[in-house]
C-alpha cells in the first residue's frame, strides 16, 4: 500500500426531508449567496420552491443562476464569477447534478482569482483559494458533491478539462434520494455507469497489497449491481435510491483511492467524446470502458480474473483465466445494454471520422501518455476508439 492523504471534509445530509434544511445549513456561511442551478428540472419537482422557502426562512438572500447544461460550459462560469465580484457573494449554492456543482466550484474558484479562471484548467495557475460550496445533489452520478474536481468544457475549441483541489470539496451535500424518483431512466442510467468507473478507475491498478480497497470498491461495485436494476422496475424505489446514491459518493470521494493509484485512461478518452458530440457522460463512459479492458486485460490478467469472479461471479471452474477475465468484461458490458446505455459508438450514433482529433486533444497532440494502470499513446487511443466501434 502507498502512502496517502486522505481529506473529505463534506458533511452528509442524507435522507428524506433533508432539502428543507439547506436554509439553516446556508447561513453558517452566508447570509448572500449564489444559487446555481440547470434547466429547470428543479422548478417542474417543486424543489425549487423549497429551496427559495427555506432561504427565506433563514434570511439567506440569493442571486439565482440558471441554464446550466449537461457538459457545463465556461461561458456560464464567467458570468457567475462576474456576479459573485460585483455583488460581494462569498458562498455558492448549487442545486442539480454534477453539472450544477461543476458550474458551482469552477465559479468558487474564478471568485478569487483575478485573471482567466481557464488558467486552473490548463495547468497555468495553482489553486490556493475558494469560495465554500454547498450542494443539494438530484442525480447520483458524478460524485461532485463531495469530489475535489470539477469538470467544464470551454467552447472554444470543445475543450473538456478538469481542475482537482481539496480546497473545491463542498462544505455539505444534501441528499435525498426521493428527489431522483424524477429522473429520466436514461440519467439513471447513465449516473449508474459513471459511478460504477468511478470505482473502476481505481480498481485497476498496478500497486500490490491494497486489500481493503480491493474488497470496499468490490463491494461497492455489488451495491450497483444488485440495485440498479431495480430502479428500472420501480423507480420509486427508495432503498435502491438510497443505495445507489450513496454509492455514488463513495465511488469518488477518495477513500476507494486510498494507498493505491487509480488509471483515469477511460475517463479521459471519454471526455473527448462528451465534449465533441455532447453525449452524457455516463453513456460514453459505457462505450469506452469495456472498450479500454479488452485493449488492456493482458497487462495484468490475474486482476481482471479477480475483477470477474469477485464482482461478477464468473465461475472459477472455467479452465482458461483468460477465458474467465473476458467474461467479466461481457457481463459488464450486458450489465450496460440491459440498462439501456450503448455500448458502441455505433449505438450512439456517433460517427468515425475524428478519433485521430480526439486522441490528439487527449495526448497533446501526441506529446503525452494518459493513464496509470497501463501508459497509453496517442495510437493506443485510436485503437481504443476503433474497438468502440
Ligand atoms: O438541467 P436540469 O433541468 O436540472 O436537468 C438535468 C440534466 O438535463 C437532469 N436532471 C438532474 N436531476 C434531475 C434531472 N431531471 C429530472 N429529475 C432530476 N432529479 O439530468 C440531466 C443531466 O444532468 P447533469 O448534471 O449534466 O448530469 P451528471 O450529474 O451526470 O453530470 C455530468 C457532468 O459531470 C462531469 C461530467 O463530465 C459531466 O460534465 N463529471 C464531474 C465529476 C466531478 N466533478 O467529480 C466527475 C465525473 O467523472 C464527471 O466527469
Ligand atoms: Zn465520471
Amino acid at each position: 500500500m502507498n502512502n496517502f492523504d486522505f481529506v473529505c471534509p463534506t458533511k452528509i445530509i442524507f435522507g428524506k426531508g433533508t432539502e428543507n434544511r439547506v436554509g439553516q445549513e446556508t447561513k453558517k456561511y452566508s447570509k448572500k449567496v449564489l444559487f446555481v442551478y440547470g434547466s429547470g428540472s428543479i422548478k417542474k419537482t417543486g424543489l425549487y420552491d423549497k429551496v427559495v422557502k427555506s432561504l427565506k426562512d433563514n434570511d439567506v438572500d440569493y442571486i439565482e443562476l440558471s441554464g446550466v447544461k449537461p457538459n457545463p460550459r465556461l461561458s456560464l462560469v464567467y458570468e457567475g464569477i462576474k456576479i459573485c465580484k460585483e455583488n460581494g457573494i462569498d458562498f455558492i449554492l448549487a442545486v442539480g447534478g454534477g453539472s450544477a456543482i461543476d458550474t458551482a466550484k469552477a465559479i468558487a474558484v474564478g471568485a478569487l482569482y483575478d485573471g482567466d479562471v481557464w488558467d486552473f484548467f490548463v495547468g497555468k495557475a495553482e489553486i490556493e483559494k475558494a469560495l465554500p460550496v454547498g450542494v443539494i445533489l438530484t442525480l447520483a452520478a458524478t460524485g461532485s458533491e463531495a469530489s475535489d474536481s470539477a469538470v467544464i468544457t470551454n467552447e472554444d475549441g470543445w475543450y473538456k478539462k478538469g481542475i482537482h483541489s481539496d480546497l473545491i470539496r463542498p462544505q455539505f451535500a444534501i441528499m435525498n434520494p426521493e428527489l431522483l424518483y424524477t429522473l429520466p431512466q436514461y440519467q439513471t442510467a447513465a449516473g449508474a455507469a459513471d459511478i460504477m468507473a468511478h470505482i473502476m478507475e481505481r480498481y485497476f491498478t498496478n500497486v500490490r497489497n491494497v486489500d481493503l480497497t480491493d474488497r470496499l470498491c468490490e463491494a461497492t461495485l455489488k451495491t450497483m449491481i444488485n440495485n440498479v436494476p431495480r430502479l428500472f422496475e420501480n423507480p420509486e424505489d427508495y432503498d435502491a435510491r438510497a443505495e445507489v446514491m450513496w454509492a455514488g459518493t463513495i465511488a469518488h470521494n477518495g477513500l476507494l483511492d486510498t494507498g493505491r493509484i487509480g488509471d483515469w485512461a477511460s475517463h479521459r478518452i471519454e471526455h473527448e467524446l462528451s465534449a465533441i458530440y455532447d453525449i452524457a457522460h455516463g453513456a460514453g463512459l459505457a462505450i469506452i470502458f469495456p472498450a479500454w479492458m479488452k485493449y488492456v486485460y493482458k497487462h495484468d490478467l490475474d486482476r481482471f480474473v479477480q475483477f470477474a469472479v469477485k464482482v461478477w461471479d464468473v465461475d472459477l471452474t472455467f479452465t482458461d483465466r483468460e477465458a474467465i477475465a473476458l467474461e467479466g468484461i461481457k457481463r459488464l458490458e450486458d450489465f450496460f445494454r440491459n440498462i439501456g446505455l450503448p455500448v458502441t459508438l455505433k449505438e450512439a450514433n456517433i460517427p468515425y471520422d475524428r478519433f485521430e482529433e480526439m486522441a490528439d486533444k487527449c495526448t497533446s497532440n501526441g506529446t503525452a501518455t494518459v493513464g496509470q494502470f497501463v501508459k497509453l499513446t496517442k495510437e493506443d487511443i485510436i485503437n481504443i476508439y476503433n474497438l468502440a466501434k
